[in-house]
């Protein structure tokens, strides 16, 4: 059977409403890694608009796992206090919360976007960043914080914190747990040969660069529930083909050892381990090549995102089982109400809110 952009896509005993997932985006309006009423308008009118799958922005397992001081977080019940009135929202308007667990490795500490995403020194109200190795991210504009290569214990530390950030997401509601993995953040930092030239057993060869996910995507499974889906998302390529980097094909050799891990979907991203990347043109679906070579590789579901904007574009994708899902950013910033939209578009029957019938397309 030819599935569509409104097919529903069951994941272990989870039911997607239909194959649209709200990407997720950093919004930099936390406090002490707080939600605020920002993050309950942002993610619940996008819930309102139809997407089937809401993810939250990357919240940090613990407060040095932050990009910046504005990061949404979850490493205390209190956090996950909050987020249950958010989770709740969403689950009311019958889209599935869903929430990505994050540490940004040597990426961490810096200013928001709208303050120039500069390194904060650990003197001015920064912190220590920690990595697989020493070297500090590479920014062009000032000197760099120096960054703490990760012992053992530290690593231990990462993995235990991923999983009790999934417990407390659990109670907090949601339906989804993502690891991320990608984007040059801590977990990538491990997958790349660019920053992680460890000689123990979490560095050197594919087997041990890829350990630190595969152990935090086994630890999220553990305490996450058997009906629940987890995804993982990776950077399938660092886009950096003149050296020794993480590529396409690393990325499908990986796929089939995060399912063994314990993952439901790869949610097929790339870039952002380093500022020498050589980012192709961001066109239309521009990383939609990754996601199906991935998906080749795999049986269980993957995710496309990057460039996707329209839904006959995003239907296609699915129609043609080049992905499982349509994972979609930048147009969720510009229209909450895609997925209503692209109902109507593609002549779908979908419920509008009952408060929002009244402008229903006639
Ligand atoms: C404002 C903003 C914040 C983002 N924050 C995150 C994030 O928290 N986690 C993540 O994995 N990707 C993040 N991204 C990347 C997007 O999820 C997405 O992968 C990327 O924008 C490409 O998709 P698009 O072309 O649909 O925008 C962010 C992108 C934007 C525009």
């Amino acid at each position: 059977m030819t599935e569509s952009l409104f097919s529903p896509l069951t994941l272990r005993g989870t039911e997607l409403p239909n194959r649209v997932m709200v990407s997720p985006m950093c919004q930099y309006s936390s406090e002490d890694g707080m939600p605020s009423d920002w993050h309950l308008v942002h993610l619940g009118s996008r819930a309102v608009g139809g997407a089937g799958v809401v993810m939250t922005e990357a919240t940090a397992v613990s407060p040095e796992g932050r990009i910046t001081p504005g990061d949404l977080g979850i490493w205390s019940d209190e956090h996950a206090d909050a987020l249950s009135d958010i989770a709740a929202f969403v689950r009311g308007q019958g889209s599935v919360p869903a929430i990505q667990l994050a540490h940004a490795g040597r990426k961490a500490s810096k200013t928001v976007p709208w303050e120039d995403s500069q390194p904060i020194p650990t003197d001015d109200g920064g912190w220590e960043t920690v990595a697989p190795g020493s070297e500090a991210y590479p920014y062009e504009s000032k000197e760099t914080a120096a960054t703490r290569e990760m012992t053992v214990e530290d690593i231990e530390t990462v993995i235990d914190d991923f999983r009790a950030a999934a417990e407390r997401a659990l109670d907090a509601g949601f339906e989804i747990a993502e690891v991320h993995a990608a984007h040059g953040y801590l977990l990538h930092e491990f997958l790349s040969p660019v920053t992680n030239r460890r000689d123990d057993d979490y560095g050197g060869s594919f087997e041990n660069r890829t350990r630190l996910v595969r152990e935090v995507t086994a630890a999220v499974r553990e305490v996450w529930p058997d009906d629940k889906p987890v995804f993982v998302r990776i950077s399938a390529t660092d886009w950096l083909p003149d050296r020794e980097s993480w590529d396409v094909e690393q990325s499908a050799r990986l796929a089939p050892l995060l399912a063994d891990a314990g993952a439901d979907l790869i949610d097929v991203s790339a870039g952002g381990i380093h500022p020498d990347q050589q980012v192709p043109e961001p066109g239309p679906g521009y990383q939609v090549p990754y996601a199906e070579r991935v998906k080749e590789n795999t049986d269980i579901a993957v995710g496309a995102v990057g460039g996707i904007t329209e839904p006959e574009q995003a239907d296609e994708i699915i129609r043609n089982d080049r992905a499982d899902l349509a994972i979609l950013a930048r147009e969720h910033l510009r229209n909450p109400y895609f997925s209503l939209e692209a109902a109507h578009e593609l002549d779908e029957d979908v419920e509008w809110p009952v408060q929002y019938r009244r402008g229903t397309f006639e």
